[in-house]
Order: C-alpha cells, then sequence, then structure tokens
C-alpha cells in the first residue's frame, strides 16, 4: 500500500506491505540506520522514534499507524548544518556514550521529555528513560547528561539563542 507521511520534517510517500514494521521502513527502505534495533519486543527502547512528538518503540509499531503524522528519528535532530544536538552534545561531555546503542533512543526519549519539561527533576528524567535499556553506560551519567542538555538549553533560551 502506499502511505504518507512527514519524517524529520520531510514528505515522505511509500509503498510497503501493510504489515511491515516502521523500524524496517526507516532503517531499509529510508536508510536511516541511526534507529536500531535490540530487542524487537518493546522491551528496550533502542529502537525509540518520535511519533507526533511522543517517543513510541518503532519495532512494535505498523506502517499503518504513522500515515498522515510526523515522526522524528535521530537523523532529524541534527542542526542543518550537520552539528549535534545539544542533548548530543551533553551526552558525549557527561560520559553518557559507550557503545553507543541505545543512545539514539535515550536522546529522543530525553528531547520528548525536555520539550514538555525544560527544567526536569532527577526523577522525572529516570522516569523518561525508564523505557530505554543501556547495557554498557551507569544510568547517573545518562540521567547526567539530560539534566546537562536541560542546563545547556535553557541557559540558550535565556541568552535569546536557541
Ligand atoms: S528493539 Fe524495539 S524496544 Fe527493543
Ligand atoms: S551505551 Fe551501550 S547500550 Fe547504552
Amino acid at each position: 500500500m502506499m502511505i504518507r507521511f512527514h519524517c524529520n520534517g520531510k514528505p515522505v510517500q511509500v509503498d510497503v506491505e501493510p504489515n511491515a514494521r516502521v523500524i524496517d521502513l526507516l532503517r531499509e527502505d529510508l536508510g536511516l540506520t541511526g534507529t536500531k534495533e535490540g530487542c524487537g519486543r518493546g522491551e528496550c527502547g533502542a529502537c525509540t522514534i518520535l511519533l507526533d512528538g511522543k517517543p513510541v518503540n518503532a519495532c512494535l509499531l505498523l506502517v499503518g499507524k504513522i500515515v498522515d503524522r510526523e515522526i522524528v528519528t535521530i537523523e532529524g535532530i541534527a542542526g542543518e548544518d550537520g552539528s549535534l544536538h545539544p542533548i548530543q552534545e551533553a551526552f558525549l561531555d557527561t560520559g553518557a556514550v559507550q557503545c553507543g546503542f541505545c543512545t539514539p533512543g535515550m536522546v529522543l526519549s530525553a528531547k520528548a521529555l525536555l520539550d514538555e519539561n525544560g527544567t526536569p527533576a532527577v526523577e522525572a528524567v529516570e522516569e523518561a528513560l525508564s523505557g530505554n535499556l543501556c547495557r554498557c553506560t551507569g544510568y547517573g551519567k545518562i540521567v547526567e547528561g539530560v539534566l546537562e542538555a536541560s542546563r545547556r538549553l535553557t541557559e540558550g533560551q535565556d541568552r535569546g539563542g536557541g
């Protein structure tokens, strides 16, 4: 079936099997391999994308669910010049990235949180990341990465930047 949706701000039209998973559409049809598949069962969060701004597991999502909706993958949050998003920079600077397999999903879950609540408490960060598993990095560093991103984004706004 032919479906239309927006991906990372651009209109997309593709011919897909109705029972195809969004993670396969992204990785195989659109070449957006930043979205990772870990468990394939909705348990690890490695495949997290944003659907109309909310984090969802792309491994459980069938293509019919994204028709006429807006999805954002990790490729979609970079600056126009290819620069890293402030959340990605904060993760690197706080040591929140080791193998990096969980990182795209973590970053997108963090983005959904910070878009709603720019200055979350530690508990809110932990709650927002509760669906994202990391086998390498201590969660302390990941939570610190999100809090650091919150500080940087808030300071940027205070200075009139973005
Ligand atoms: S691969 Fe989707 S939740 Fe693990
Ligand atoms: S950095 Fe390796 S799984 Fe999280």
